[in-house]
């Protein structure tokens, strides 16, 4: 939640920050701004897109190798202009982005209410600024000096820069919770959330830890924690395409994204599965893959769509390893005294890696004894450095907001776990492992030939983008499809979206259904079918629109749906890595029709960092 971009050194900052804050807009998008330095602070910030912003600056003197800029997702105080980032000190000295929440900003505040300070906006920023400079003022110390004293004092998460009129040579940075990456290049420095602004500069970075302050001056790059013990930086590189992470001909990136996707089940499975070898390796589980044999139970916490995926892995693993499994939404988990002893098996599942619930319930766990599985998208991210050990899915970054390749991508790994874990418990033989992984590199192509199905999908779309709601059900292996299918819906075309059980509706959602509801089964053969198959026929006789994802050649559901989407076979535990495709085009159709921005849907953001 909120990207941050910064950059000092030779070149103009302005262009190379505009373009960082794109890149990072999928983090938030109510307003933008931008700090620069030339004669005194400039700082331009307006309610909006970055797009407004660049409106906002165009024809103004950006010239400045120094600045700061920042794209906001609202958390103290509503999205306007006034609220932005930056945010500058009372005597206009000092400007700071921020990423994340300050907690203890009101009892700050008071205490600089009661020197005299005032304020103009809703933010915790504002405040940390002026405990800044009040710090800075009262103790006559450097600035760098002044952001370890002022962090010693602050209680919650930060992302920060922060840059002074009075030194266009230094930058100062630091984090708590929120992610910051440095790009090192020659005479010239970079911060930002995620990678993606400065890959096109360097691929040295470094990857600040929690409680370190960097400080840039005079062309000098150190680190301190807050304490003001010195650290030595460890300096990574990275290995990005600049094609990863633009649109690539499609007009959006989720769409981008969807058909992604065979490349992206290819790429997770590359060099660690070979079905003609029976070979199956996972590089990142090592140490402790006794531990996981030896689980009498696993617990997987996750959010959002990786939540999903949490629950399609209960199913299998339950399956195929026949233990089992309990799937934790991340913000109930941390809540409620979860019963975790020593050496009990967590595993976290996240895309970015930095959703703060999800980093949370693993620190509760690992503080139990734990040990922690992580699986993300973002390598380098704070989850995947904070788990015991763990499998980087290698989606490749995924820029729109609404999950779609990471989602399959994290099946595919929890899938590969699973049946390697079977296999080495003996709950599977040979002759099913191998199976199994023979049916695994089938799935690219045959998710290759669902996304042919695109165009009887516009069809569909076209047939329900004005309904006001939507159900989903499915059984099985397919009922996450259907909660993932309602989430896709809801979030980009703001059509209430409910997912269910199928057998379920009986109990509830039954009752809304008449001729405008359209409900989407996901009845592909399995053995759950001829059971939803009554399901089916059970809302056809209350007049509801059904519009069914099937097996191809399948005759049964024809019969009675209004639409079919017929999809290849693959084993029923598979199946989800192929009935989500049409669900997701579903949406983004939809979400098209209705003149929705897909990548950037309202009030979300990709990167959860608050709680
Ligand atoms: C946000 C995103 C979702 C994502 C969820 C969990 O809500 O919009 O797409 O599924 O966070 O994020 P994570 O990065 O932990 O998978």
């Amino acid at each position: 939640m909120c990207g941050i971009v910064a950059y000092i050194g030779h070149r103009q900052a302005a262009p190379i920050i505009i373009k960082g804050l794109k890149r990072l807009e999928y983090r938030g998008y109510d307003s933008a701004g931008i700090s620069l330095l030339n004669g005194g602070l400039n700082i331009y910030k307006k309610m909006g897109k970055v797009a407004d912003l660049e409106n906002l600056i165009d024809g103004k003197n950006l010239d400045s190798t120094i600045g700061t800029g920042h794209t906001r997702w609202a958390t103290h105080g509503e999205p306007n202009d006034i609220n932005a980032h930056p945010h500058v000190s009372r005597s206009g000295n000092i400007s700071i982005i921020h990423n994340g929440i300050i907690e203890n900003y009101a009892s700050i505040k008071q205490d600089l209410i009661n020197k005299g300070y005032t304020f103009n906006s809703e933010t915790d920023t504002e405040v940390l600024v002026n405990f800044i400079e009040s710090i800075k003022e009262e103790r006559q110390c450097s600035l760098p000096k002044a952001v370890r004293l002022a962090l010693n004092a602050v209680v919650g998460a930060y992302a920060i820069v922060v840059m002074t009129k009075e030194d266009p040579n230094l930058l100062v940075a630091a984090r708590k919770g929120s992610p910051l990456v440095v790009g090192i290049g020659k005479d010239e420095f970079f911060f930002a959330s995620d990678a993606t602004p400065l890959i096109e500069y360097t691929n040295e970075v470094v990857y600040l830890k929690d409680y370190e302050v960097a400080v840039i001056e005079n062309g000098e790059f150190s680190i301190r924690d807050v304490k003001n013990v010195e650290k030595t930086p460890y300096i990574e590189t990275i290995e990005m395409e600049l094609e990863a992470i633009e649109k690539g001909g499609f007009e959006h990136f989720m769409l981008k994204e969807i058909y992604e996707q065979p490349k992206s089940i290819k790429d997770c499975m590359r060099g660690r599965l070979n079905a003609d070898e029976g070979r199956l390796v996972l590089g990142g589980i090592r140490e402790y893959a006794n531990r996981l044999i030896e689980a009498d139970k696993i617990v997987i916490n996750a959010c959002g769509t990786s939540w999903h995926a949490g629950l399609v892995s209960e199913y299998f693993i339950e399956e195929f390893c026949r233990i089992p499994v309990e799937v934790e939404y991340a913000s109930e988990f941390r809540y409620r005294n979860p019963i975790i002893n020593e050496g009990d098996i967590v595993f976290a599942i996240s895309q970015s890696g930095e959703t703060a619930d999800t980093l949370a319930a693993i620190e509760l766990a690992k503080s139990k004894g734990a040990i922690i599985f992580g699986i993300c998208n973002v390598v380098g991210s704070s989850i995947a450095r904070a788990t015991h050990e763990g499998a980087y899915t290698h989606a490749g970054p995924e820029i729109g907001v609404a999950s779609t390749k990471a989602f399959t991508a994290q099946l595919t790994v929890m899938f590969m776990i699973a049946l390697k874990l079977a296999y080495r418990k003996g709950t599977i033989g040979e002759s099913a492992f191998r199976s199994m992984l023979f049916e695994m590199e089938r799935i690219p192509q045959k998710v290759e030939r669902t996304l042919e199905l695109n165009e009887q999908i516009i069809e569909i779309a076209k047939k329900f983008k004005d309904s006001g709601n939507f159900l989903y059900l499915g059984r099985g292996y397919n009922f996450p499809v259907a909660l993932e299918g309602a989430l896709k819906l809801k979030e980009i075309s703001y059509i209430h979206a409910e997912g269910y059980p199928a057998a379920e509706m009986k109990h509830g959602p039954i009752a809304l259904i008449d001729e405008d509801m359209p409900v989407v089964f996901i009845a592909t053969k399995d053995r759950g079918y001829e059971k939803i198959i009554s399901n089916i026929q059970e809302v056809k006789a209350r007049k509801g629109q059904v519009i069914a994802i099937v097996t191809e050649g399948d005759e049964e559901v024809s019969k009675i749906a209004d639409y079919t989407i017929e999809v290849p076979d693959t084993h029923e535990a598979l199946m989800p890595l192929i009935s989500v495709i049409p669900l997701q085009l579903l949406a983004y159709h939809i979400a098209i029709m209705r003149g929705c921005n897909v990548d950037q849907p309202r009030n979300l953001a990709k990167s959860v960092t608050v709680e």
